[in-house]
C-alpha cells in the first residue's frame, strides 16, 4: 500500500508527479517502494536504456530491512533472478552497469557474480573504481579520497570497487569522450585525426572517484552502502544516448535517481525500486517527488496510456472522416492500441 501517513510526500498520484517533472523538463521519475523482482516485471520489455546499479553485497551489512546474509549459492541464485529481470526490459543496445566490490574475506565474489551473469549479458567492458589513492611524487606523497582504517596484520585497505558493463550482445556504442579528458600533450590534438580537432581523449576504465567526505553520516548519508553520484552521472554519459530511461532496481537513498537528474539533457525517465521505506523518503525527500506502489503506478500509467490510445483513435476518426485515411488503418490503430493496453502478467510475459 501506498502509505500516505509515513512518507508524508505521497500526496499526489504518481501520474501527477510524472506529469510535473516532464513539464519542468528533468526526468519523470517512478519510484517505486517494492521488491524489485516482481517490480521489474511490471515493466515493458525492452524499454530500458540505462540500468545502474549495486546491489547488497552479501557481506552481513546492517540494512533496515534487508536481511544481508545468505548463503553463497542462494545469493547467487537470487542475483541470476532479479539480472534475468534487467535482460528482460534492456533494450537491445541498452547497457546495464554493475557495481560490485569483493571484500579481503571473499575475494573472488564481484567476479562470482559478474561470472554467473554472463549467461545472460556479455561482458563488454570493466571499470575499475578507485576510492582512494596514495600518489608517489618528487615532493612527497599525496593521498585523495577517504581510507577506512581497518586494524588487520593480513590484509590491505580495499581502496576499489568494480562497474562491470553488460550489454546484451557485446557491441553496444558508447560516447567515449562524454567523460573524456584533456589530452597532457597538446601535440596530439592535430596528430589523430579521430580526435575531430577536440581535446578530448578517452579516460580509460580507471575511474579515481572519491566520496564526498561528510562529518554526520547518519543525516548526510543515512545508509550504510551507498555509491557517488558521481559514478552514476558517468555510466549514463558513457552510454550517452538521448532520451534515455534509466533504472535502479536497488535504488537505496537515490543515488543513481539524483545522477539522472544531474543529467538531464539526455534522461526523460527514471525508475528506481527499493524494499525499505526509509531509504526510499530519503531520495524523495532529495528529488522533491513521492514513492508510490507497483500496482498503483501501473494503474496511472494504464490510465495514462488508455487516455492517450483515446486520443490517438480519436485523431485516425478525424482523418478517416476528412478522407485522409483509410478505414483499415484505424482498425489497425485500433488492433495496436489493444496490445498497449495489455496488462504484463505477473510472470512477465505480455
Ligand atoms: C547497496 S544498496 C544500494 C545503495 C544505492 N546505490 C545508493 O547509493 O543509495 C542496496 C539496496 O538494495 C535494497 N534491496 C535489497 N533487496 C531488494 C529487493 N529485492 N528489491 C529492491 N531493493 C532491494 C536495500 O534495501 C538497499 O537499500
Amino acid at each position: 500500500m501506498l502509505n500516505e501517513e509515513n512518507s508524508g510526500r505521497a500526496k499526489n498520484s504518481q501520474l501527477s508527479l510524472d506529469m510535473k517533472a516532464q513539464a519542468s523538463g528533468g526526468p519523470a521519475f517512478r519510484i517505486f517502494h517494492g521488491d524489485c523482482v516482481p517490480g521489474m516485471r511490471a515493466l515493458e520489455k525492452n524499454s530500458v536504456d540505462v540500468v545502474v546499479t549495486s546491489p547488497p553485497y552479501n557481506i552481513g551489512i546492517a540494512y533496515s530491512t534487508y536481511k544481508d546474509k545468505k548463503s553463497s549459492e542462494e545469493f547467487l541464485d537470487w542475483c541470476e533472478q532479479w539480472a534475468q529481470g534487467v535482460r528482460r526490459v534492456l533494450k537491445p543496445d541498452g547497457a546495464f552497469f554493475l557495481n560490485l566490490g569483493n571484500t579481503s574475506t571473499n575475494p573472488f565474489f564481484a567476479f562470482e557474480v559478474a561470472q554467473r551473469l554472463c549467461g545472460l549479458f556479455v561482458l563488454q567492458n570493466t571499470i575499475h573504481w578507485i576510492k582512494s589513492i596514495s600518489i608517489d611524487k618528487d615532493e612527497g606523497t599525496e593521498s585523495y579520497g577517504h581510507f577506512k582504517p581497518i586494524n588487520s596484520e593480513r590484509y590491505l585497505n580495499d581502496c576499489q570497487e568494480y562497474v562491470f558493463h553488460f550489454t546484451l550482445n557485446g557491441n553496444t556504442r558508447l560516447d567515449r569522450l562524454a567523460v573524456g579528458v584533456p589530452y597532457a600533450d597538446k601535440s596530439n590534438i592535430r596528430r589523430w585525426s579521430h580526435t575531430g580537432g577536440r581535446d578530448k581523449r578517452c579516460r580509460g576504465n580507471v575511474w579515481f572517484i572519491p566520496y564526498q567526505t561528510i562529518c554526520r553520516r547518519a543525516k548526510e548519508r543515512p545508509h550504510p552502502a551507498t555509491f557517488p553520484t558521481e559514478l552514476a552521472v558517468k555510466c549514463i554519459r558513457l552510454h550517452g544516448k538521448k532520451n534515455a530511461v534509466v533504472l535502479d532496481p536497488f535504488l537505496g537513498i537515490g543515488h543513481a535517481a539524483l545522477a539522472a537528474r544531474q543529467c538531464s539533457d539526455l534522461v526523460s525517465e527514471f525508475i528506481g525500486f527499493d524494499i525499505d521505506e526509509e531509504y526510499l523518503n530519503v531520495a524523495c525527500e532529495v528529488l522533491g517527488c513521492a514513492w508510490a506502489t507497483s500496482m498503483q503506478n501501473e494503474q496511472a500509467l494504464h490510465s495514462l496510456k488508455y487516455r492517450q490510445l483515446k486520443a490517438d483513435i480519436q485523431e485516425g476518426i478525424d482523418d478517416l472522416q476528412r478522407g485522409r485515411v483509410s478505414a483499415k488503418s484505424v482498425d489497425d490503430l485500433i488492433a495496436e492500441g489493444k496490445e498497449r493496453l495489455k496488462a504484463p502478467k505477473p510472470d512477465g510475459s505480455a
